[in-house]
């Protein structure tokens, strides 16, 4: 079975599981290239989401979309998704229940596509993979987990309030073409920097000051 049966399978499987909340919404599982090095991950779908079935499609989406063009990606050929893939009422925050309860089908799509770089959008989405981290401090900076680069970035809803945050997250977008073209040399590095030196536990998610 290739990814894209892969996928679809598992979204069947997600829209017939009665044990998942906010079913009174669409699932909006995720789109995109299944062969992509980088998988971005935000938080919820919110009207506009609900309404069409896609990911990011709203404002927070358009402005996604420029984000890529600025580093002459194609939306096309990575891959987008949420964390919790149902609209919660009014877009309030995802409950942490709602976000276990996706989780094993999140897990499943992340092995299915086997990105490099996990970037994720927005602090929900970060604290899934980094539950330490602080989206003020750590945003723009390579993480290593389980061989994957997880890189936390602002959600692009924060950056349509905020000229601040909407320059802070150009910029560290900015940085994703030279992440993904350096995985390798990035992988190795902190591999070989925390050999014998950092505790196990620490090592699986060292954390590398990537670029200036
Ligand atoms: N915000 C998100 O986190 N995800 C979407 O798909 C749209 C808006």
């Amino acid at each position: 079975m290739d990814k894209v049966e892969e996928l679809e399978r598992l979204e069947k499987e997600m829209k017939s599981d009665p044990s998942l909340p906010l079913t009174e919404s669409n699932l909006v599982f995720g789109e995109g290239n299944p062969d992509t090095k980088v998988l971005f991950i935000g938080e919820a779908p919110g009207y506009h989401e609900d309404q069409q079935g896609r990911p990011f499609v709203g404002q927070a989406g358009k402005l996604l979309d420029k984000l890529i063009a600025s580093v002459r990606w194609k939306r096309e050929d990575i891959y987008i998704t949420n964390i919790v893939k149902r609209r919660p009422p009014n877009n309030r925050d995802p409950f942490p229940e709602e976000i276990a309860a996706y989780a094993p089908y999140l897990k499943r799509q992340i092995n299915i596509i086997d990105p490099k770089i996990i970037a994720t959008l927005g602090r929900f989405s970060m604290n899934y993979f980094l539950p330490e981290a602080k989206i003020s401090k750590d945003r723009g900076k390579a993480f290593i987990l389980k061989e994957k680069i997880i890189f936390p970035l602002y959600h692009p809803a924060a950056a349509l309030r905020s000229t601040s945050v909407a320059n802070e997250l150009a910029a560290d977008f900015a940085k994703l073409p030279a992440v993904a073209r350096d995985y390798d040399k990035i992988i190795y590095t902190a591999k070989k920097n925390s050999a014998g030196q950092i505790p196990e536990q620490e090592e699986e998610s060292g954390q590398i000051n990537l670029l200036p």
